[in-house]
């Protein structure tokens, strides 16, 4: 059997899996779940993560076995056909463990090594956010058009913070002076759901240094088919080091005080 590659194909398939992998994580933060501790004492991962991490692998494996999967809680494998999914079950497990409405499921489709699919639903708000490369952004259908046109210093700018000690540090010192120049900053707790409000002008700019693909790949594609400039600073592709994104008028002064203030050196 010929499996499709096409990215539409494969979106229609990311959203089925978006929408289950959220109703079970919906369910399982109405019961009782158990939650560990993984790279720090504050980094943590609940039994719900990883059974809707398990669902979303066998899900994808019975319709489409020779594809490659990459999901946050381990759930690794190679493939053959050029498709890979790349899984976070619950983006914003402290919210999650706290019983904070903004968690999500984030699922990407890269096909050829490059994302060209994405979904990204908060089960909680009943937002699904989804981009298919060159087709637009859209939550529930509705297209976006990414943040509202103000100069930096009525920006509100949300970013994330690592887990571990010296790096809260650092970008707490970023962020401390990053303040003084812009309007506020949120602190919102969920990478894929951060970049989905910027896609929606939830958020006038974003940035944020040390994710994983799983945090960022869905929800980058959303913010730049909103329209909106994504880098990872200093001629790099947005990433690991850092994701930043606003919209191309704001973009160049953005990138270049996160620059000045050495945001991606932390
Ligand atoms: C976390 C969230 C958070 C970001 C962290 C991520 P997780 O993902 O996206 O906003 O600041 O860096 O690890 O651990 O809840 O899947």
């Amino acid at each position: 059997m010929v499996r499709p590659t096409d990215p539409s194909a494969l979106s229609e398939f990311a959203v089925e899996l978006a929408r289950g992998a959220g109703r079970l994580a919906y369910d399982g933060r109405r019961a009782h779940f158990d939650v560990v501790t993984k790279s720090t004492p504050t980094d943590m991962v609940t039994d719900v993560d990883r059974q809707v991490e398990a669902w979303l692998i066998d899900t994808i494996l019975r319709r489409r076995p020779d594809d490659a999967i990459l999901g946050e809680e381990g759930g690794g494998r190679t493939g053959t056909s050029g498709v890979r999914w790349i899984l976070d079950p619950i983006d914003g497990t402290v919210n999650f463990v706290l019983g904070i409405a903004q968690y999500a499921v984030s699922v990407a489709v890269e096909i050829d090594s490059r994302v060209q699919a994405g979904a990204v639903y908060n089960p909680e708000a009943d937002e699904l956010f989804t981009a298919v490369e060159g087709a637009g952004a859209f939550l529930n259908g509705r297209r976006l058009s990414g943040p509202r046109a103000v100069p930096l210093e009525r920006a509100v700018v949300g970013t994330g913070f690592g887990y571990a000690r010296p790096r809260r540090a650092a970008q707490a010192t970023v962020a401390a002076a990053l303040l003084d120049q812009v309007a506020d900053i949120r602190r919102q707790g969920s990478a894929s759901l951060d970049l989905c409000a910027l896609a929606a002008g939830r958020l006038d700019a974003y940035y944020e240094v040390g994710l994983n693909p799983w945090d960022w790949s869905a929800g980058l594609l959303v913010a730049v088919e909103a329209g909106c400039a994504v880098s990872g600073l200093r001629g790099r592709e947005p990433g690991s080091q850092m994701t930043a994104g606003t919209r191309p008028e704001l973009a160049p002064a953005f990138f270049a005080l996160l620059e000045q203030l050495g945001a991606d050196d932390v």
